[in-house]
């Protein structure tokens, strides 16, 4: 009697939510960073990543926050080995994982890797299913800071166990891994998935355009549409992911990867930039290197912002910052340049008297008294923070 008890006991304990957690604390703000997907598919290699990461360096990148260096799918061979291990391509990776994580390491970047959860990556890769233990340790002996895991030839597995077990995996392998999970918003996770990854995509992919549209894919404007309403399920550790920037891609001209970069700013959005630092304008790095738009996506309060008002021309986004600051974003997402013409105390969620300060033109504006005018081009911002007169 005395023994079934204690394995009854055991079982529950065995069983209890202490081991099924995720790691905690590794992802207070949104996790910054660079991925090889937008640009590279699967043209990815050691030497490629090699020199992406000196160039995240050399460009100011890495000083302004991107931590992450994430390998998207590609980086493996056709088929697992005799033992059921994944194996990197011997070709592209010649070296192993191991000692392209060590390299990022040793760069002073956080290694990331793609893998999905159904039986084969998109790219017809394999996939975890089914392996996630084993994955989990070899990721965890690789080094690997930050997995990304994917939703390609699922069949008929359940979203929400499948992503638990991985996570359990990953918490059981032991290494601190950041778990972004990557089911493009089908089984709305927002719903279920605060702790079982650290942020989650809430659509499609992302494409290089401003509205323009595939079969599974989204220019930004229609992303930012499918956000409004999930800005309640994001904060410290668990975060909305729009999916990563197309800042400084051919399909966006200059006003538009300003408009995404503060949109995504404004939503506490994952920054992971998706160009090839290699071979950036200086227009572009200083998007992606503005360190006062950047502290609006990183501020530490991790609200997201919601959209205010939407008139033809003109959407009104706020972020509520710490310190009682806010950040207000005008989007002029029509064709037609439009002037602004907004009497401050129609944004009701202004409280008394601010400095106004806009971070594109680095200007500090006065007071929020009367009326806010100024110019806004098509598909262009203009972007505010507002700190309260003590
Ligand atoms: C899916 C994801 C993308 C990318 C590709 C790789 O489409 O949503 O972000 O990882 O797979 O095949």
């Amino acid at each position: 009697m005395k023994a079934k008890y204690t394995l009854a006991l055991l079982l529950i304990c065995l069983a209890s939510p202490l081991a099924a957690q995720k790691f905690e604390g590794l992802a207070a703000t949104p996790p910054m960073g660079w991925n090889s997907w937008n640009t590279f598919q699967g043209n990815i290699s050691e030497s490629l990543i090699k020199e992406m990461a000196d160039a995240i360096v050399s460009s100011g990148m890495q000083k302004a926050g991107y931590r992450f260096i994430v390998i998207d799918d590609g980086w493996e061979a056709p088929e697992r080995d005799a033992q059921g291990n994944l194996v990197p391509d011997p070709t592209r990776f010649p070296h192993g994982m191991k000692a392209i994580g060590d390299y990022l390491h040793s760069r002073g970047f956080l290694f990331g890797i793609h893998n999905c959860a159904g039986t084969k990556t998109c790219a017809g890769l394999p996939g975890g299913r089914g392996h996630e233990f084993q994955d989990a340790r070899a990721y965890a002996s690789w080094g690997v800071d930050y997995l990304k895991y994917d939703w390609c030839n699922h069949g008929t597995a359940n979203a929400e166990e499948t992503y638990k077990t991985m996570r359990d995996a990953l918490h059981a392998a032991g290494r601190p891994i950041v778990f972004s999970l990557c089911e493009w918003g089908d089984n709305k996770p927002w719903t279920w998935a605060r702790d079982v990854g650290h942020l989650w995509r809430t659509t499609g992919d992302i494409m290089d355009c401003y509205d323009c549209q595939g079969a599974y894919s989204l220019g930004w404007k229609f992303i930012l549409e499918l956000q409004v309403g999930l800005e309640q399920y994001a904060g410290p550790g668990h975060w909305n992911d729009p999916d990563m920037l197309e800042v400084g891609n051919p399909g966006l001209n200059e006003a538009e990867s300003r408009a995404h970069f503060s949109l995504w700013a404004m939503l506490a959005a994952p920054l992971m930039a998706g160009n090839d630092a290699r071979k950036m304008p200086e227009q572009v790095r200083d998007i992606l290197n503005n360190p006062e738009v950047i502290a609006i996506d990183q501020d530490a309060l991790g609200k997201q912002g919601s959209r205010f008002m939407k008139h033809p021309g003109k959407q009104i986004w706020s972020k509520e910052l710490s310190g009682g600051d806010w950040a207000v974003c005008f989007f002029n997402d029509s064709d037609e340049a439009v002037q602004l013409r907004i009497d401050w105390a129609h944004l009701s969620f202004l409280k008394g008297a601010y400095r106004v300060r806009d971070v594109w033109q680095k200007k500090d504006l006065g007071r929020n008294e009367g009326e806010f005018r100024a110019p806004l081009p098509s598909h262009d911002v203009v972007l505010l923070r507002l700190t309260p007169v003590k």
